[in-house]
C-alpha cells in the first residue's frame, strides 16, 4: 500500500470526497460548520451527542462514497503525539475502501507549529511495509490533499521527507535477510549513496589487515563473504569544523560463530546489522535536507560464521588501538568489531562526540525490554542531550552505569582484556565498559544499545511491525537541536 500526498495553498471549502477534520478535545464541531451542508452538520451532531469514549478518531459515513472524519485534539498535545494521531489516522483509513481523501488543515484547533508536518510525518512512518518478497502485493494507493492556511512550508516537507527517505532506508537495510544482504552487498549498496552527495570509502580486507584491523577482520575471518569498514561523509559546512562521528553495528548474520547460538536466539540475528543502518539512514537523511554540519558515518560489516577458518575460543587478537583481546566466546563478536571502528574513527575524524549503536547485547532486553535503548556514555552532556532529545521524538534512552569497578571482569590473563565477562552479571554494562577502552582520546562518547529497539515483533506506534528504523530520528533532532 502507497500513500500519495500532496498540498494546495486553497481555501477549504465544501466538498464531495472525503474529508478529515481537526476538532478540540470536546469534540465541538462548530468550527467545521461552514465546510459541510447544514443537513450533514446536524446529522453529524446528533451522532456526536452520543460518543463517550476515549478514541481520538472518529469516522462518520455521510453516504457511500463520504466520509468525515474528525480528529481531536487535546490541549496542549505534544508533537510526537500528534506523530502518533497521524499513525492512528493511518490506521483507520488503511481499512476503509475509499481511496482519496482532503486534509483539511483550516479546522485546526492547535497553535502547535509544524503541526500539519507531524501529523503526516507519524502517518507516513506508520504506512512503511515490507513486501519485496511477496508475490501478493497489495497494490492499494491512498491519496491525501492538503489543503487550508496551515499546510507546511516547503522547507518543512522537505525536512520531514529526508527523514523519512533515512528512516525507510534504515528499515529496509534492516528487513533484508542475511543471504541477500551479506558484507558484499552491502558495500555495494553504500556506495550507491554517492549521488546524494555522500563521500563513501570502502576498505576491504586487504586495506584492514595494512591498518590492523584485526579484531573486526576475526569476526568476518569464518564467512565466505568479504569485512569491511565503510566511512560515509557528510560535509554541510564549508569550514573545516570537526565532525559528528556515527559508528554503527554491521554483522550481518550472526551464528554466533563456533560459540553457536541454539536455533532459537539465531533466527532472529538478521537484524544484528541494524546499529549500522541507523547510521547509514541518518547519514542519507543528513544529506537529503543538506543539514548544516559536518558529520561522519563509520560501520563495521561482517557475517558472523563457524567454518574452517573461523575464530577459536581463546584465539588472541590484537586490535588497531594496539590492545589485545582474548576471544572467550566467538559470539561477543559486536564488541569486536567496534572496538576497531571507534578507535579508527577518533584518531583519523578527531570528532566533537562519537555516538555508537548496536544490539550489542540480549541483556539490554532484559533491562529495558523494548521501551529504552541502553546509553552508556563518558559524558553527561552529551547524555542529557540524548535523554533530551528522545522524550522529544519518543525514541526514549536510558542511562546506565560505566565504572571501572567492572574492569576487573573484562581483565584477561593472557591478554590487555578477553571478550566476555567470566563471572556473569552486568552483560550490557561490561560490554560498554570493553568499547570505553577503545576510546583513546577521552573524545565525548555514548554507545547505544539497541538490541531491544530495532525490531518490534507486534508493532509500536509509529511502525506496523518488523525493522522500526529506531534512532535516526533520535540522532537527526540530537543534531538539529544541539549542533546545527
Ligand atoms: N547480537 C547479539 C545480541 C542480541 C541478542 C541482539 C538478542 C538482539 C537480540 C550479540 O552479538 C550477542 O550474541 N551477545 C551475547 C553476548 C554474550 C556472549 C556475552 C549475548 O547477549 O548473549
Ligand atoms: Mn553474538
Ligand atoms: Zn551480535
Amino acid at each position: 500500500m502507497s500513500v500519495n500526498i500532496n498540498y494546495k495553498k486553497i481555501k477549504s471549502s465544501k466538498s464531495i470526497s472525503n474529508v478529515v477534520f481537526f476538532v478540540d478535545d470536546k469534540f465541538t464541531i462548530t468550527n467545521i460548520k461552514k465546510y459541510i451542508s447544514n443537513k450533514e452538520f446536524s446529522y453529524v451532531s446528533d451522532l456526536i451527542k452520543n460518543i463517550n469514549s476515549r478514541k481520538k478518531i472518529f469516522c462518520f459515513d455521510l453516504s457511500s462514497k463520504k466520509k468525515i472524519i474528525l480528529v481531536s485534539l487535546k490541549k496542549d498535545i505534544k508533537s510526537s503525539e500528534v506523530e502518533n494521531l497521524g499513525a492512528d489516522l493511518y490506521n483507520i483509513i488503511k481499512e476503509l475502501k475509499n481511496s482519496e481523501y482532503i486534509l483539511n488543515t483550516d479546522s485546526i484547533p492547535s497553535k502547535l507549529t509544524n503541526f500539519v508536518a507531524y501529523f503526516l510525518h507519524g502517518l507516513r512512518l506508520k504506512s512503511y511495509n515490507f513486501d519485496k518478497y511477496k508475490s501478493k502485493k497489495n497494490t492499494k494507493n491512498i491519496s491525501i490533499l492538503v489543503v487550508g492556511k496551515y499546510i507546511p512550508s516547503v522547507n518543512e516537507q522537505i525536512k520531514f521527507k529526508a527523514i523519512e527517505e533515512g528512516t525507510f532506508f534504515t528499515r529496509d537495510l534492516v528487513s533484508e535477510p542475511g543471504n541477500i544482504l551479506h558484507p558484499d552487498e552491502y558495500a555495494k549498496r553504500l556506495n550507491s549513496l554517492k549521488k546524494f552527495g555522500l563521500k563513501i570509502t570502502i576498505y576491504d580486507e586487504k586495506k584492514l589487515k595494512k591498518l590492523g584491523m584485526n579484531t573486526l577482520l576475526g569476526v568476518g575471518q569464518g564467512s565466505a563473504r568479504g569485512s569491511y569498514l565503510v566511512t560515509i561523509e557528510w560535509k554541510g559546512l564549508k569550514d573545516k569544523s570537526k565532525p559528528l562521528a556515527f559508528v554503527g553495528k554491521g554483522v550481518c548474520f550472526d551464528t554466533g560463530g563456533i560459540s553457536l547460538k541454539p536455533a532459537k536466539f539465531m533466527e532472529d540475528m538478521t537484524y544484528d546489522m541494524a546499529g549500522s543502518a541507523v547510521v547509514v539512514g541518518l547519514m542519507k537523511s543528513l544529506a537529503l535536507r543538506k543539514a548544516k554540519i559536518n558529520a561522519v558515518g563509520v560501520v563495521g560489516l561482517v557475517e558472523n560464521m563457524p567454518g574452517g577458518n573461523a575464530l577459536r575460543p581463546g584465539d588472541i587478537l590484537k586490535s588497531y588501538s594496539g590492545k589485545t583481546v582474548e576471544v572467550l566466546n566467538t559470539d561477543a563478536e559486536g564488541r569486536l568489531v567496534l572496538a576497531d571502528a571507534l578507535t579508527f574513527t577518533e584518531e583519523k575524524y578527531k570528532p566533537k562526540f562519537i555516538v555508537d549503536l548496536a544490539t550489542l547485547t540480549g541483556a539490554i532486553i532484559v533491562s529495558l525490554g523494548s521501551e529504552y535503548a541502553g546509553l552508556f556514555s563518558n559524558d553527561d552532556k552529551l547524555s542529557n542531550q540524548l535523554i533530551d532529545v528522545g522524550e522529544n521524538v519518543d525514541e526514549k534512552v536510558w542511562r546506565m552505569p560505566l565504572n571501572n569497578n567492572f574492569d576487573k571482569l573484562i581483565d584477561s590473563k593472557n591478554a590487555d582484556m578477553q571478550n566476555i565477562n567470566y563471572v556473569g552479571g552486568a552483560g550490557s554494562t561490561t560490554a560498554a565498559q570493553f568499547l570505553q577502552r577503545f576510546i583513546l582520546n577521552k573524545t565525548p562518547w555514548a554507545h547505544l544499545d539497541i538490541a531491544g529497539m530495532a525490531f518490534s515483533k507486534y508493532g509500536g506506534a509509529l511502525n506496523s511491525g518488523g525493522a522500526t528504523g529506531y534512532g535516526v530520528r533520535l540522532l537527526n533532532k540530537l543534531i538539529e537541536d544541539h549542533y546545527e
